[in-house]
């Protein structure tokens, strides 16, 4: 019964986003290729579902290649870019360097040029990448407005407005609203952390500098692991490859693990959200869907601002 109604209140929630971004924000639209590459989702879905049956550690890796793409020049595609001997690409940044699932892009790219040349942009791939993604690791189902055009400026340099993982909560709450997120909507989408590992170098400072904010059991278990190097991993949750709301109860134990994880609640105001988001799953599942729809729609590249790349490692 308590099922049922859940359920259907999720339906209802659904529908009401779906509803509010129906029609463009910034000229997107649900239905873009419609008549001009009707397979275009499927063929995205199904590229994507055979990709994290082979390797379900890329789910985490394809939300996050959509995150770094978004908060850089835009949802642009433009993290896709190789470095040529003239450019250093966004993609050799230190941020970007344990990006992963290239290579599942450029698969359902191959395949929409075969069906459509020209149509499908590399930046709506990655975009319905992450979303399919998150449906496959079991989190929300959601619909996302297309229609980004590629962009073609792809620079190591501008990369420095990713957050950095030292980052404290006003500092994540500043880089976010930056791009016009609220501090709810910085929770909801760090929320992501429920998918994938971090890499020693990633969090190691917390261990030397004694972070108060740490789990001293906890702190153990990292020295442990980044015994074996910078490169050793440690997942964010107990379900690295389940998108549930472990991540937010990691918290609550102090077993956030990144600075910046713990940080959020480290604070009263970001505290009650992740307390929130702890208790209840539904919530979380709205409020995230709801703000990956917002960020996929962050500086979004239209008509002669942009294109739509032959080929998503280089301009065309
Ligand atoms: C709030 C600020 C954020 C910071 C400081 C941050 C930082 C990081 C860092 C340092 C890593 C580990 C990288 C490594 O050691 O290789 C990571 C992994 C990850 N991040 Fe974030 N992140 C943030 C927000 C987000 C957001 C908004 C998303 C997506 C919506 C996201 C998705 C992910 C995912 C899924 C992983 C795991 C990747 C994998 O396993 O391959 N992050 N993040």
């Amino acid at each position: 019964m308590a099922m049922a109604y859940l359920v259907s209140l999720f339906m209802v929630m659904e529908m009401i986003a779906i509803s509010r971004f129906g029609f463009g924000v910034d000229g997107l639209r649900m239905d873009y290729y419609m008549m001009s590459c009707p397979l275009a989702e499927f063929i995205v879905k199904n590229t994507v579902n055979r990709a994290l049956q082979d390797d379900p550690t890329l789910a985490a890796a394809l939300v996050r290649m959509h995150f770094h793409d978004c908060f850089i020049e835009g949802c642009d595609g433009s993290v896709l870019i190789d470095s040529t001997k003239d450019n250093k690409a966004e993609k050799d940044s230190p941020g970007n360097l344990s990006l992963r699932g290239y290579e599942v892009i450029d698969d359902a790219k191959e395949q929409l040029e075969e069906q459509c040349p020209d149509i499908v942009s590399c930046a709506d791939i990655v975009a319905m990448a992450a979303r399919d993604a998150v449906f496959w690791a079991g989190g929300p189902v959601y619909d996302i407005p297309k229609g980004r055009r590629d962009g073609r400026r792809s620079k190591i340099e501008d990369t420095i407005n990713l957050p950095f993982p030292s980052f404290n909560t006003s500092q994540l709450i500043q880089a976010f609203g930056r791009r016009g997120f609220s501090a709810q909507e910085m929770v909801a989408l760090s929320g992501a952390h429920t998918l994938g590992v971090a890499r020693c170098s990633s969090f190691k400072s917390r261990l030397s500098n004694a972070d108060p904010t740490l789990d001293s059991d906890f702190a153990k278990i990292l020295s442990q692991t980044c015994s074996a190097g910078d490169n050793a991993v440690q997942r964010f949750d107990f379900t690295p490859n389940t998108f549930d709301n472990y991540y937010f109860n990691t918290l609550i134990r102090r077993n956030g693990l990144l600075f910046s994880d713990q940080q959020l609640y480290a604070t009263p105001r970001t505290r009650a959200i992740v307390n929130g988001y702890a208790m209840n799953q539904a919530m979380f599942f709205f409020d995230f869907q709801q703000a990956m729809v917002k960020m996929g729609t962050l500086d979004v590249k239209e008509g002669p601002n942009g294109e739509v790349r032959e080929n998503c490692r280089k301009i065309n």
